[in-house]
């Protein structure tokens, strides 16, 4: 069976304020983790099954910066090693310990590095630095279980022309004239659309007249699967600094073969302490992918079942490429990390 993940590549494991001193379990490429803080509030994970009888580390608790195991009380620390056992003569059996997996916080989200520790560089993590400027930007941030594969909802954030059919309460102008490109830099690849002389959406008219504007949605992908939308409208053959600019992260973690960890956060850089506004675009954001998305995709994956997608010979659409493009690259980081993983062993 051909590897379909990349385990050597950084995932969003969740936002920083998940993560505290109540151990949290997530599952991340069928991996269970249990994710915790030190009392210095630094950020660590563990495979979440202990070493004694696989029982979740995540139902047990903090000891100072150990997790102890609520089954029969075995302690772990940061590193995976067992500090303590509370039975016989207490020494640590060589067996007693288990994975540590490396961990980055940056751009305002908590990374987990899940493939060879030794090849973790938080410098590969793609620049997310306006989710990181809490300073000058605001962020309604949120997250979804999708009970689909990650590339399905990959290929449907880089495909831009569904919004005019499933979107509807997004109601994009239909009247302006639509041009879309694919450009691919390096790893990086992009969907843009621009909408010119079009009416903009509920999003924008938080911000803007209703009236006829120049509007634009361009998709930055970086594998293995996070996305970067720079939303934005200005006004007719204005530069886009003349705008607004409402810009999105789409950070997709499988977390099985089947079911993905959708986490996703609206920025904005003005009226930032406005809980109205917050309450607003979360609700326009759930309604376009928790309401009119993802019961389409959650569908689509129930009929795909366990096939590959490109192994069922589908049709190809002209707003296909970008996503063709990203499966391209990530199929060939994924054969590059495969054949690398054999020549180590
Ligand atoms: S299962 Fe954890 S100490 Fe026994
Ligand atoms: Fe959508």
């Amino acid at each position: 069976v051909a590897q379909s993940v990349l385990r050597n590549a950084w995932y969003v494991a969740g936002w920083p304020e998940e993560v505290g001193r109540r151990p949290l379990r997530r599952v991340i490429l069928n991996e269970p983790v249990v994710f915790f803080r030190n009392e210095n509030g630094e950020a660590s994970a563990l495979a979440d099954s202990c070493a004694h009888r696989f029982a979740p580390l995540s139902l047990g608790h903090m000891h100072g910066d150990e997790i102890q195991c609520a089954y029969h009380g075995l302690r772990f620390d940061r590193t995976g090693i067992c500090t303590h056992n509370p039975h016989g003569d207490g020494a640590i059996p060589r067996a007693a310990r288990v994975r540590a997996y490396t961990l980055s916080e940056r751009f305002g989200a908590v990374w987990i590095w899940m493939g060879d520790p030794a090849r973790a560089d938080a410098s590969l993590i793609p620049d997310f630095s306006i989710l990181g400027d809490r300073a000058n930007w605001t962020a309604v941030t949120g997250y979804t279980n999708v009970r689909a594969n990650y590339q399905l909802i990959t290929d449907n954030l880089l495909d831009l022309s569904h919004v005019q059919f499933i979107h509807t309460g997004l109601r994009v102008g239909g009247s302006g004239v639509h041009r879309h490109e694919v450009r691919q830099d390096g790893d990086t690849v992009w969907s843009m659309l621009w909408r010119d002389n079009s009416l903009p959406n509920a999003l924008h008219k938080l911000f803007w007249p209703d009236e006829a504007s120049d509007t634009r949605a361009h998709m930055r992908w970086n594998a293995p699967s996070v996305m970067w939308l720079d939303v934005g409208v200005t006004g007719r053959g204005q530069p886009v600094e003349a705008g607004v600019a409402l810009p999105s992260a789409h950070l997709l973690t499988p977390e099985t073969d089947g079911t993905t960890h959708y986490f996703f956060a609206f920025l904005r850089d003005r009226d930032i302490h406005n809980a109205e506004i917050d309450a607003r675009i979360r609700a326009i954001g759930v309604q376009a992918f928790n309401n009119e998305d993802k019961p389409v995709i959650e569908a689509q994956q129930a009929n795909i079942g366990s096939a590959e997608l490109m192994a069922l010979n589908p049709a190809l659409l002209a707003p296909d490429a970008a996503a063709l493009r990203a499966r391209r690259v990530l199929g060939r980081m994924i054969a590059d990390d495969g054949a690398a993983a054999t020549a180590a062993e």
